[in-house]
Parts: structure tokens; C-alpha cells; sequence
């Protein structure tokens, strides 16, 4: 975290809401990271990482829980305020755990938690169609939001398992009328899981706020990974979109720096990560 005497004393300002929309105008693509602790936000800032996500699949890295259902605001918030302790340059985004906004006023709530005890600078939340009106209140508010869409592993136990969305037109088709909606409600960011290339391609037309995909092929304004997924801290099978950073690297620094390079120059993903 710095305060405004040391921003200004900055070479680069640190990025924010409108760096994020710039670098989507001009084709800069986007590189974000999950963080849950200080020592890691400062290698992933050193790095030049642009967004940091203190994600809810906490739940699952560092709690050891199968899913990110368990996670609480309280979590989120404890490990955001660590992760904004180590951040100088990085945009801070903070997930809003399962159940926590299932009304306007419980998501207003619980994001001016995340914002005011955890330091985030935008929240996310997953949701479609069903999340407009929660999105449309805290733009309201002038809350940044990022809407996470595609797989969202809070809805896991509904959907049976953590699989590829979109495939079916029909659902393709009512994926981008739901980023357009969220988009004209308020959203800043869109998030993209695990979708078609060809799907991921289509909402990032369709929609002038940046979208970042994490297994939504090549044709995105930027790409998320988790952190110790890029480190290859993660045992056994991986989702097909994982690169291990850390096999051809010495430090989990150059690791991340490797990632940020290969988002920016677009070798990653490769078709090996994405799907069809
Ligand atoms: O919780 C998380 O880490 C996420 C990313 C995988 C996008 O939502």
C-alpha cells in the first residue's frame, strides 16, 4: 500500500480503473495474478503484475478445502489487508465470497468490507442475468466491479463439477447478452472462465471494459492465473489452462516475471491451454 506523498514520488503511477480501460484501448494486454499474503503481493508487484486478485480460491490453496463454497468475508478481508501491505504499483481487486451478496444491500455491505477493512480497489463477484441488479447498486455507489462469468466455481455444487461453459450456442449466446447487460449497469472489468476461444473472442467484442480470461483463449484483454498454480506449487492433475512458470525458472520472482511476459507478448496461453 502506499499513501498519496509516496505516489507522487513514483516513476509509474500505479494502474487503476482508468489504466485498465487505456490498456484495453490500445491493445495492451492485461496481466493479473491471485495473491493471499504481503511477501507474495511484493514479488508480484516487483514482477509487473497490473492486477493483483485476492480470490476466494483461498479456500482451496491455502485452506485445503475441495471448493471456494467455505470462504468468508472475513477471510477475504484478513488476506486482502495483507496483500494490500505488499502492493506499490498493482491494481488490488478482492473476491466477494459465496452468499455474500445475495441482495443489494448485503453486496453493498459486504463490499465496503472488502474496500474499507481490505484495502481492494474493485470487488468481484460472480454473476450473470441474476447479479444485474446487485451489480447496478454498487455502481451506484460507485463500487468497481468485475463480473465474473463463464464457470464460476461458487455455483460448482449446482453445475456438477468444474467444467467447460459455452459450448452450446444457446448458452454462448445468453453469455454475451449477460456481459453487454452487466457492462451497461456498471461493470469495469469482465471475467471470463473457462469458455471456447471463440466465445472468449466474441464478449471481448462485444464489450468496450476490459475482459480477462483465464482458460478463454488468446483473444482477451488480459490474463488471470493462480499463483501457485503458475508456480507450480500444485500437485497432480491441473486444469488444461495451467502453466508451470516455475520449471524453466530459478526464483519465484523470475517465475512471475515470466508469466507477465508471456501475457504481454501473447505466447501465453498456447492452444495446448484453451478450448474448443
Ligand atoms: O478465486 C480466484 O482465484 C478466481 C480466479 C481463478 C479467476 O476467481
Amino acid at each position: 500500500m502506499y499513501t498519496q506523498l509516496e505516489q507522487r514520488a513514483m516513476d509509474a503511477p500505479p494502474i487503476n480503473v482508468a489504466s485498465l480501460a487505456k490498456m484495453k484501448a490500445e491493445g495492451v494486454p492485461i496481466a493479473c495474478i491471485t495473491a493471499y499474503d504481503a511477501s507474495f503481493a511484493a514479488v508480484v508487484d516487483r514482477a509487473g503484475i497490473d492486477v493483483v486478485l485476492v480470490g476466494d480460491s483461498l479456500g482451496m490453496v491455502i485452506q485445503g478445502h475441495d471448493t471456494t463454497v467455505p470462504v468468508t468475508v472475513d477471510d477475504i478481508v484478513y488476506h486482502s489487508k495483507a496483500v494490500a501491505r505488499g502492493l506499490r504499483h498493482a491494481f488490488l481487486m478482492a473476491d466477494m465470497p459465496f452468499m455474500s451478496y445475495t441482495s443489494p444491500e448485503q453486496a453493498l455491505d459486504n463490499a465496503v468490507r472488502l474496500m474499507q477493512e481490505g484495502g481492494a480497489m474493485m470487488i468481484k463477484l460472480e454473476g450473470g442475468e441474476g447479479q444485474i441488479e446487485i451489480v447496478e447498486h454498487l455502481a451506484r455507489h460507485d463500487i468497481p466491479v468485475c463480473a465474473h462469468i463463464g464457470l464460476k466455481p461458487q455455483s460448482v455444487h449446482k453445475i456438477g463439477g468444474f467444467k467447460v461453459q459455452g459450448r452450446d450456442p444457446e448458452q454462448a449466446q445468453r453469455m454475451v447478452e449477460a456481459a453487454k447487460r452487466l457492462e451497461a449497469v456498471g461493470a469495469d472489468i469482465v471475467l471470463l472462465e473457462c469458455v471456447p476461444n471463440e466465445l472468449g473472442a466474441a464478449i471481448t467484442d462485444a464489450v468496450h471494459v476490459p475482459v480477462i480470461g483465464i482458460g478463454a483463449g488468446p483473444e482477451v484483454d488480459g490474463q488471470i492465473l493462480v499463483l501457485y498454480d503458475v508456480l507450480g506449487i500444485t500437485l497432480g492433475r491441473v486444469p488444461r489452462f495451467v502453466r508451470n512458470y516455475a520449471q524453466d525458472t530459478h526464483s519465484p520472482l523470475e517465475a512471475v516475471q515470466h508469466f507477465v511476459a508471456s501475457v504481454k507478448d501473447k505466447s501465453y496461453p498456447a492452444p495446448e491451454h484453451c478450448f474448443s
